[in-house]
């Protein structure tokens, strides 16, 4: 992630450094003139002394112009990172595999998503800018102070190298420290989650307080490891702090003996202080924003770990089906559990297949394995007496309308529920509405802008499964896959829905309906039982 985000802004990474270096050489500057100024007017001699005090306003005006322009450059890199990096993972998401999806928790991915990618803009905004400014100034100091007195370079060449040994040393435990918190604040999250989902369910088993008292529990490990993260990072931090100011009382003291010896000059002296007392704030600086970078590379791990999972191609292939899809000899497990055996089906165009069986037996994973969101261990797919590959299957998705066990509602009108992205006319969409049993809807007094909630809070089961059908429908695909579309409605809507499913079966449309009801048997040219990983033909259309 951070190689690829790298290589995107490399320029203006490049303009971070340049100021970062040009800030901290003008920052010398200010302090080598402010000395000779002090040295002028102790000598009385006035020409240098405006000269100088000239050269001085002019470098301050330079300062004061790059630190703004520094600053627009960072409101303007935040906004193009913050968009390029959640577009690139929003995008990862949308276009993950199914079967990459299963590895994660909800909320832990919204984490990864909204928190963790502030890890990128920290790094960007702040501690890369720190961590160049601050190792800048402290390699300018260095040369400043050779020019001015050998024996202070080597003072301080000793010191920096024994800050280095300190900050590497703390540093690399305060990143372990924080990949930790950042997971278990991110499993946090995803308990959260969780819990709003079973809120009823929670609710109705009198589990509030079990609930209750296992959040506290994931709360405190979770701050705890936080804890951890800030106290090692602190001792660091103090440690650190103690070798800098002690090593400026021991350069003070070595100043005033060389004053005392006529070495150095009173101004060379108070610029040499100048520079080691501020060099101790940059020194703490430096720590502190590797020690920052370190925390966001933890969180950046957390995102290379999602963006690792593999995708599906974004642009769904083409493909043809005018004869037949075969499934030949499909094997298929979850996890270590079998679930399709060398199973074999032939369905041919305009068809209309059943498969019933008992629950868990897998007729769902079937059409999984149709729409592509997972693909058989062995065996073979066969479209139109063409193999089709991992990949190319995802291309039946162009010509499927879905219909799953449980449907999606997303949060908006139901006019945007059934466009589902597209967009078409009244007339179409109250059309498909009615041949979905969802007439009653159109009656509301909002009629198709009425507010469906997130997840279809506020529909019935029945309802949420209808406007999913009325969704598909108005697509108008050549295949049907229905799983188990009249499971929660009543004979009445049944009926209807059945009346739409044998309206798409004369129009030509091929289908595959998976169910455990009597009624949509009767309209299928076949049926079968899925048992044992295999699917056995039940002739005479009766179970
Ligand atoms: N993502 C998954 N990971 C592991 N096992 C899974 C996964 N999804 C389903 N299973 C298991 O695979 C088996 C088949 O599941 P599937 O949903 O296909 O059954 P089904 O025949 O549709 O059942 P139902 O009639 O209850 O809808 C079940 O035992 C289920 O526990
Ligand atoms: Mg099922």
């Amino acid at each position: 992630m951070i190689k690829l985000l790298v290589k995107r802004y490399l320029l203006i990474i490049g303009m971070i450094t340049l100021l970062g270096w040009s800030l901290s050489f003008i920052d010398i500057l200010m302090i080598s003139k402010g000395g000779k100024i002090i040295d002028y007017f102790g000598n009385n001699n006035l020409y240098e002394l405006k000269r100088n005090l000239k050269i001085f306003v002019i470098i301050v005006v330079i300062s004061l112009f790059l630190q703004t322009f520094l600053g627009w450059l960072f409101s303007y890199i935040r906004k193009k990172i913050i968009f390029d990096s959640e577009m690139f993972i929003f995008n990862h998401l949308i276009y993950l595999k199914p079967t990459a999806l299963l590895k994660f928790k909800t909320g832990d991915i919204v984490n990864r998503i909204s928190k963790d990618i502030q890890s990128i803009t920290l790094f960007f905004n702040k501690s890369y800018l720190d961590l160049v400014k601050n190792c800048s100034y402290i390699l300018f100091s260095f040369v400043y102070i050779c020019v001015l007195n050998k024996t202070f370079s080597t003072f301080f060449i000793i010191y920096v190298i024994f800050l280095i040994f300190v900050t590497i040393f703390f540093t690399k435990r305060v990143q372990k420290f924080y990949y930790g918190y950042y997971n278990k604040y991110a499993q946090k999250n995803a308990y959260i989650t969780e819990v709003i989902y079973g809120l009823i369910t929670i609710k109705s088993n009198l589990a509030c307080k079990f609930f209750g008292s296992r959040f506290k529990s994931i709360l405190k490990d979770t701050l705890n490891e936080g804890y951890r993260a800030d106290l090692v990072s602190l001792l660091g931090m103090v440690l650190t702090l103690f070798v800098v100011l002690l090593f400026v009382i021991l350069s003070f003291l070595m100043g005033l003996h060389f004053i005392t010896k006529n070495i150095l000059t009173l101004g060379s002296f108070i610029s040499i202080f100048a520079v080691y007392i501020s060099n101790s704030n940059k020194i703490s600086n430096v720590y502190n924003s590797i020690a920052s970078i370190r925390a966001n590379l933890a969180g950046i791990k957390r995102l290379d770990e999602f963006i690792k999972e593999e995708r599906e191609v974004e642009q769904l292939p083409e493909i043809r089906f005018s004869k037949k899809i075969i499934l030949r000899n499909i094997n298929f497990r979850y996890d270590n559990v079998e679930i399709l055996k060398d199973l074999n089906l032939t369905v041919r165009k305009g068809e209309f297949v059943c498969i019933t069986g008992k629950t868990g037996v897998g007729k769902s994973t079937l059409l999984s394995m149709l729409l592509g969101f997972i693909y058989p261990f062995s065996g073979d797919i066969i479209i139109d007496d063409e193999r089709v590959d991992e990949d190319e299957m995802l291309g039946l998705r162009r010509i499927i309308g879905y219909l799953p066990q449980h449907p999606f509602i997303l949060d908006g009108t139901l006019r945007e529920n059934v466009e589902f992205g597209e967009k078409y006319e009244d007339s179409k969409i109250i059309e498909v509405l009615k041949r979905s049993g969802l007439e009653d809807f159109l009656n509301r007094q909002e009629g198709l802008n009425t507010v469906l909630k997130e997840g279809g809070k506020n529909l019935s089961g029945g309802e949420r499964q209808r406007i999913h059908l009325a969704r598909i429908l108005i697509k108008n695909r050549e295949i049907y896959l229905f799983d188990e579309p009249t499971s929660n409605v009543d004979r009445k809507t049944e009926r209807i829905i059945l009346e739409t499913i044998r309206e798409l079966k004369e129009k030509g449309k091929t289908i595959i309906l998976v169910t455990h009801r009597e009624a949509p048997l009767k309209l299928a040219d076949k049926i079968y039982e899925l048992k044992d990983g295999k699917l056995k033909e039940i002739k005479g259309g009766e179970k």
